[in-house]
């Protein structure tokens, strides 16, 4: 048996007729850039979320820095951030000329502590950027009672929790903006590249859809310095048809979850992932840590158990925050799990044959290394 990491073609194919028909009527109308299939979506996506308005952009990366530029963040500013996420959080604030300061995560969930947030504040800080990593969102009552009361923005990095719920609310529709990348592995993944904005605030609305399109709202009348972030027509009408699958692909993502959880229940030497109280986690990710982390991803793929990290070093130790001058210890909850994460395979549609081949590989390995 094999056991990929992940395999959307097992995703594409009971889908394909619905892909195809929705790819015909974009190329049927022409309608490559933006365009009526991405503002459908757009429609969609809001309703989805929760919130008022959508804004469809180039991807996850370009969400979170267009709305730093719409928040109005610039030089000299800094803005509060946790390292265990995948760089582009930091790059979007580095790339205002702001100053990424990170703080430590919870043990539990591996999402930013809000009780390590205040120290952090500063007279530069502007904007709190909490990620809900692994489709498990952040503790956000906490989040947005500090950010109210030190007048700080939240953008919440929702990249990896589509469909994630925090007390009955979804992912991106608590703070003053929540961005989402469709990278094609994402639990709603277009066919390329896309990312879309959701916010209640109308003003930050229209400001994206400028910004996204080299500051015009009227074409050639540019008000504004923007840039080119503009979704593809063909990911408009893709991410419309997986739209409607979501919820079904999120409970298979959650079923299989919990097939993991029973057949490593009580395992030595594994710790499980935890869902909070509060959350409706939907298992972007499903990250155990182990000590001897890459001995036994190797000894896995030997078995054709394919395991990912997400991710490996955390954003404050990588060669391109070396400037920051942030050594090792100084986020000690993310450098350890970071250290110890494996992101064992996981997608709707594996099967209960699958996670009980690979957690008995899995738990066979450990002994092997152990003896
Ligand atoms: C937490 C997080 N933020 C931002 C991004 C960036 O998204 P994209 O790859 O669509 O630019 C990703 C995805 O790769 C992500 O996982």
């Amino acid at each position: 048996m094999k056991v990929p990491f992940l395999d959307l073609k097992a995703q594409y194919e009971p889908i394909r007729g619905e892909i195809a028909e929705a790819i015909q009527q974009v190329l049927d109308r022409t309608a490559f850039a933006g365009g009526p299939f991405v503002a459908q979506f757009e429609k969609e996506f809001a309703a989805f979320c929760g919130a008022r308005f959508s804004v469809g952009v180039g991807s996850g990366t370009d969400a979170l820095w267009m709305t730093l530029l719409g928040l109005g963040i610039g030089s000299g500013d800094e803005v509060i951030t946790v390292p265990d996420t995948f760089i582009a959080t930091a790059e979007a604030i580095s790339w205002c000329r702001a100053k990424p300061v990170f703080v430590d995560v919870d043990p539990g969930t591996y999402n930013m502590d809000p009780s390590k947030i205040e120290a952090a504040i500063t007279k530069k800080t502007k904007a709190i950027i909490p990620v809900h990593l692994f489709g498990q969102m952040a503790d956000m009552d906490p989040i947005m009672e500090i950010a109210r009361k030190r007048k700080l923005f939240v953008i919440e990095d929702a990249s990896q929790a589509h469909g994630a719920e925090y007390k009955g609310k979804k992912a991106g529709s608590i703070g003053d903006a929540g961005c989402f990348s469709f990278y094609p592995g994402k639990n709603l993944g277009a066919y390329g590249e896309a990312g879309a904005v959701v916010t209640n605030n109308e003003a930050l609305d229209k400001t994206m859809r400028m910004l996204r399109d080299h500051g015009q709202a009227k074409k050639y009348y540019h008000s504004l310095i923007g840039w080119n972030a503009r979704m593809d027509g063909i990911q408009g009408a893709v991410l419309s048809v997986k739209l409607r699958h979501l919820p079904a692909w999120n409970e298979g993502r959650c079923r299989n979850a919990a097939i993991y959880d029973e057949f490593l229940k009580g395992a030595k030497g594994v710790t499980i992932p935890k869902q909070a109280g509060y959350a409706k986690h939907v298992y972007h990710i499903y990250a155990i840590r182990v000590a001897d982390r890459d001995r036994l991803i190797s000894a896995l793929a030997e078995k054709d158990i394919h395991c990912g990290i997400h991710y490996p070093i955390p954003v404050h130790l990588l060669d391109a925050y070396k400037s920051l001058n942030l050594g090792k210890g100084s986020f000690p909850v993310a450098e350890k799990s970071a250290a110890e994460f494996v992101s064992l395979p996981m997608f709707a549609e594996l099967t209960r044959e699958q996670i009980e081949f690979a957690t008995k590989g899995l738990k066979q390995s450990l002994a092997a290394l152990a003896s």
